[in-house]
């Protein structure tokens, strides 16, 4: 094969043979074929898209360039979830040491911020003390113990992956739904794990804004997860308004504690008990979430879980320098509250990073100090904006010019879970 005839192929809506994608993969990964070729490829499958034949044999040979984990040494069954991305979406810290208190073991491999939304890395790193990175025997042996371990994936999961994913991500390729799912499902299934639920975002935070489209990134994930023996289930969620009352990494973790203390925004609350819920039954477990939730075991295992990985959860968060109110301008119902326009602006505050490798504010990130359906005055605060850098109050404003609306009439409510998928 030659890089130009399969680029020429799928971009004149051709299908690409198991052999030839097979080669592709293995020829990117060892560095046979440029960048600008793969961008090419990805931009010709962004428009063509992938059928379900060349998306299972893609998601195969990513997952075949690296190595996967075996947890069959565990007296516990495995389960995982992964959220295909969204703005204060903070789930994985309660519900990790929720499921694994319900007698499941989580090995939760994930991911930095990158644009506007947050990285469950990021938030962890604002505890002090808190490392992401473990060996693969660490991981096991938190593992084993607590059944809860949240860390960097390795190198060595799906490398396809990490450079296709750094690609898309500066050549506009990233929301073509064979190339998600393919991307995360690769991941997913190299991790192990004998179960998965996939929490898939629909709205104007999320790569998928439109329900439609969600549905059916959703529907082909859960078909390559069970085509590779993992149990898999889907869940469609709103992500048109930011989840909980905080965006940004500290400002996250401190809700999250919030849920696990048996507080918490009620929508946060709801999505890691619904998420729960699927993980434990699934995991094959006759546990019920909310009531472990309540019995305060979680709070146990996340305090264990912390402070086996070096972190301090008795030290106090860090907070920001700086702050600043958005007031209203008029009086009325708040109706929307635009999830990517605050990811956005919680991203110039410093909470996320522009480019791979940037570091990131522990402190920077925004408070929802009201949600849609409130009435508010004129001069009622709506957002506080946080930050170390008050050079960028003016920057994260200006995303937010028309991100909260005020009207005369509530909105309708909108369902948090729209679907589940399986
Ligand atoms: N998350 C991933 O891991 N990959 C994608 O392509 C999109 C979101």
């Amino acid at each position: 094969y030659t890089a130009v005839e399969l680029i020429r192929a799928k971009r004149d809506g051709h299908r690409l043979t198991d052999a030839a994608i097979g080669w592709l993969i293995a020829a990117y990964t060892d560095g046979q074929i440029a960048d600008e070729q793969m961008a090419a490829m990805a931009m010709a499958i962004y428009f063509r898209g992938m059928d379900d034949r060349e998306l299972a044999t893609w998601t195969r040979a990513m997952i075949a360039t690296g190595s996967r984990m075996d947890f069959a040494t565990l007296n516990r069954p495995t389960v995982d979830k992964h959220s295909t991305g969204g703005v204060g979406d903070k789930i994985t810290l309660p519900l990790v040491p929720l499921v694994a208190a319900c007698g499941a073991a989580v090995p939760q491999l994930s991911g930095r911020g990158l644009g506007h939304t947050g990285g469950t890395l990021d938030k962890l790193e604002s505890i002090p003390g808190w490392r992401a990175h473990l060996s693969n025997a660490e991981m096991l042996a938190q593992l084993s113990d607590l059944g809860a371990v949240i860390c960097a994936a390795g190198s060595g999961l799906a490398p396809a992956d990490q450079k296709l994913y750094a690609l898309r991500d500066v050549t506009a390729t990233v929301e073509s739904i064979p190339l998600i799912a393919s991307s995360i499902m690769s991941k997913k299934i190299a991790e192990g794990a004998a179960s998965l639920v996939l929490d898939v975002k629909a709205g104007s935070g999320a790569f998928m804004k439109e329900v439609d489209a969600a549905r059916e990134l959703a529907g082909r994930m859960v078909e390559l997860g069970k085509a590779a023996g993992v149990q898999t289930v889907a869940v469609l969620t709103d992500m048109s308004t930011p989840l909980g009352r905080t965006v940004g990494n500290a400002l996250e973790v401190r809700e999250a504690v919030e849920v696990l203390a048996g507080g918490g925004p009620d929508d946060v609350v709801q999505l890691t008990l619904a998420l729960a819920t699927e993980m434990v039954s699934l995991a094959g477990l006759d546990t019920d979430p909310a009531q472990i939730l309540s019995s305060g075991k979680a709070m146990d295992v996340w305090r264990r879980m912390i402070r086996a990985q070096g972190g301090d959860c008795d030290a106090a968060l860090p907070t920001a320098r700086f702050t600043d109110d958005v007031r209203a301008s008029t009086a009325g119902v708040v109706t929307a509250m635009d999830a990517m326009a605050i990811g956005v602006a919680s991203w110039r505050l410093g909470a996320g990073r522009a480019r791979q490798g940037d570091s990131v504010q522990a402190t920077a990130g925004i408070e929802l100090l009201v949600r849609p359906g409130d009435r508010v005055d004129a001069g009622t605060p709506l957002l506080r904006l946080h930050t170390d850098t008050p050079g960028t109050f003016a920057a994260a404003r200006e995303a937010l010019t028309d991100a909260i609306v005020i009207g005369s009439d509530p909105p309708a409510t909108r369902p948090l879970i729209i679907d589940r998928i399986r």
